[in-house]
């Protein structure tokens, strides 16, 4: 794992969004895989902002999103759906036919769960996953005791996580229980990670996940066995890792080839 550590969050999203662009110059079909929740806000206005200003351009792009809730309408203000397009896709140039959110609504989960899978393959695989990371050590809503190599599948929320959404469902009770959400099977296949996680609140999962053993129990350890997954921290969130002087005097003396 590479661990990069910014001095807050807008700068370390500065530094995810170039890691994403610069991977659509290569590769303007790249498959992007995207996250929701509080997270990737601060990156999804900094790749807004480059599309109007400095010409990135995500017109050949495909996306996949990590999860959404069961039951929910995508029209519904808190669905994933309305988050994406809030967010992101109504202000770049991501071509709709190539958008893919999973279907809260669809009648037959596990056939449709088998068709998110193969449309990811059938795309060529995701170039980069960007994932948040919660409280309890999930990646996606894999919660603890996922298996290391599940893929997209219906998951029940725990009640930590539903009481996280509560606001966009007016209080906990009104959270959906289910969601569908890529396996971390599906997550490991992605060609790059890219994890990002702000604040205080983040410090344990984030510790465990890079720190500490692989397990089921933290989902996000996982990314462990990836071969190229790049977590960017602000300094709260990297405030329990012991090895965080080593990873930041590795990020200072980077190659210039390897800087982003
Ligand atoms: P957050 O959620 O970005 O809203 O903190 C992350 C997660 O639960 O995966």
């Amino acid at each position: 794992m590479e661990i990069i550590i910014q001095p807050d969050s807008l700068q370390a999203s500065q530094v995810a969004a170039r890691i994403v662009a610069r991977l659509v110059e290569d590769k303007p079909r790249a498959v992007l895989g995207f996250a929701t929740g509080s997270t990737p806000l601060p990156l999804y206005r900094e790749l807004v902002r480059m599309h109007r200003e400095s010409g990135l351009d995500l017109s050949a792009a495909t996306t996949f999103n990590l999860d959404e809730y069961v039951g929910i309408s995508p029209a519904h203000p808190s669905s994933y759906h309305s988050y994406m397009w809030a967010h992101l896709f109504s202000h770049v140039n991501i071509a709709k036919g190539r958008i893919n959110i999973p279907d809260g609504l669809t009648r037959d989960i596990p056939a449709y769960c088998r068709q998110y899978e193969q449309a990811i393959h059938s795309a060529g695989g995701i170039d980069i996953q960007i994932l948040g990371i919660g409280t309890n050590g999930h990646i996606g809503f894999n919660e603890p005791t996922s298996s290391l190599s599940s893929r997209t599948r219906i998951k029940t929320l725990t009640e930590e996580s539903r009481r996280h959404t509560a606001a966009g469902f007016g209080g906990p009770e009104g959270v959906p229980t289910h969601v569908i959400t890529m396996g971390l099977g599906t997550i490991m296949d992605s060609r790059m990670c890219l994890l990002l996680a702000f604040g205080k609140k983040k410090a344990r999962a984030v510790a465990r996940a890079v720190e500490g053993p692989v397990t089921a129990m933290v989902p996000g350890s996982v990314l462990q066995m990836h071969p190229r997954t790049v977590v960017v921290l602000d300094r709260e969130a990297a405030s329990e890792l012991e090895m965080a002087g080593y990873y930041t005097w590795v990020y200072d003396h980077k190659p210039d080839w390897q800087r982003y």
